[in-house]
Formats: structure tokens, C-alpha cells, sequence
């Protein structure tokens, strides 16, 4: 858990900041509420591209999040930057493309876990698709998506980090 406290804190990373990411954010932020767990592990989420900064979510993004119990009006898209290298201590992608660039914005002396998203899931996807362009659907596939991953990393964060309901 490094300099930051004794919080373990978690950066979720797509292309607009309005999409993927918030999803996984708000899944995640609930997940966390439900374990009471909410004093222990921070959470943020941020894109790679700077179109959206300010916004709210896509309304298509909270319409599907919101038929599943998930809040996301809140959510302001960011900018991620160099500096999230340092105040996370795992910022997690959602495609391979997201990967890349992180990787190139990587402070060489940054100790955070870098990685896809969906290597903690369990359904074999490596991306959760953007949906941006697409269907109604492409909203629900991330939602199944983000919803596995999330469950399966909180796992690994309460193992790896020892963590215990406050
Ligand atoms: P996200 O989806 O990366 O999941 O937030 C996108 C949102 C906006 C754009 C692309 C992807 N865009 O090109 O504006």
C-alpha cells in the first residue's frame, strides 16, 4: 500500500471517461460499499482522451447502469496523467489500446500495478469492448463484463492486502 495511507487505491482507465470506465468505477464503488469496505480502498477512473473532460456520463452508459442498481449521475470525466502513476497503486485498462498508452505515460520510478481490467475476470475476454459507437447492447456486455471483473479483483485485493470490514 506504499505512501498512500492505508488505503489501497484503485484507477480505472478507458478512452473517453465516459463509457467504460465509469462503469467499472460505480460497479466497483458498490461492490466495495456492500463488503463495508468503502474506508479502505479508494476509488477514481479517469480516460486516456481529453474530449470528455467535465462531463457526466453517457446517458446510454447511465440508463444501462442505473437498470442494475448503479448510481453514475455523480461521475465526472478526467483526464488521466503521469501523476495518477503515483497516487494509485493499481490503475487497471480496459482495452489493449488503453494499455498501450498508460504504458508509454508511465513514470520509469512508478511502483503501481499496471494491467487489463479483465485479467482479474474469469469469462475469457481480454477488452471490454467500447460500445461508444455501437448498439444498446455493447452497454449490457460491458455491464456483464465490468460486473465479473470487479467481483473477482475485490477478492484479490482482500487477499492480497489483507483486507477486514471497518
Ligand atoms: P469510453 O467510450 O472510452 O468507454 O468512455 C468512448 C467514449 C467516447 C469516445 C470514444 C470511446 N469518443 O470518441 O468520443
Amino acid at each position: 500500500m506504499s505512501e498512500r495511507a492505508d488505503k489501497v487505491s484503485v484507477l480505472f482507465v478507458c478512452l473517453g471517461n465516459i463509457c467504460r470506465s465509469p462503469t467499472a468505477h460505480g460497479v466497483f464503488q458498490q461492490l466495495v460499499r456492500e463488503r463495508n469496505l468503502a474506508q479502505r480502498i479508494r476509488i477514481d477512473s479517469a480516460g486516456t482522451g481529453d474530449w470528455h473532460i467535465g462531463r457526466a456520463p453517457d446517458p446510454r452508459t447511465c440508463a444501462a447502469a442505473a437498470t442494475r442498481g448503479y448510481d453514475l449521475s455523480a461521475l465526472r470525466a478526467r483526464q488521466v496523467g503521469a501523476g495518477d502513476f503515483q497516487r494509485f497503486d493499481y490503475i487497471l485498462a480496459m482495452d489493449e489500446q488503453n494499455l498501450r498508452d498508460l504504458a508509454r505515460l508511465r513514470p520509469p520510478a512508478s511502483r503501481a500495478e499496471l494491467a487489463l481490467f479483465l485479467s482479474y475476470g474469469d469469462q475469457g475476454a481480454r477488452e471490454v469492448p467500447d460500445p461508444y459507437y455501437g448498439e444498446g447492447e455493447g452497454f449490457e456486455r460491458v455491464l456483464d463484463l465490468v460486473e465479473n471483473a470487479a467481483a473477482h479483483f475485490l477478492n484479490a485485493l482482500i487477499e492480497r492486502h489483507r483486507l477486514h470490514a471497518r
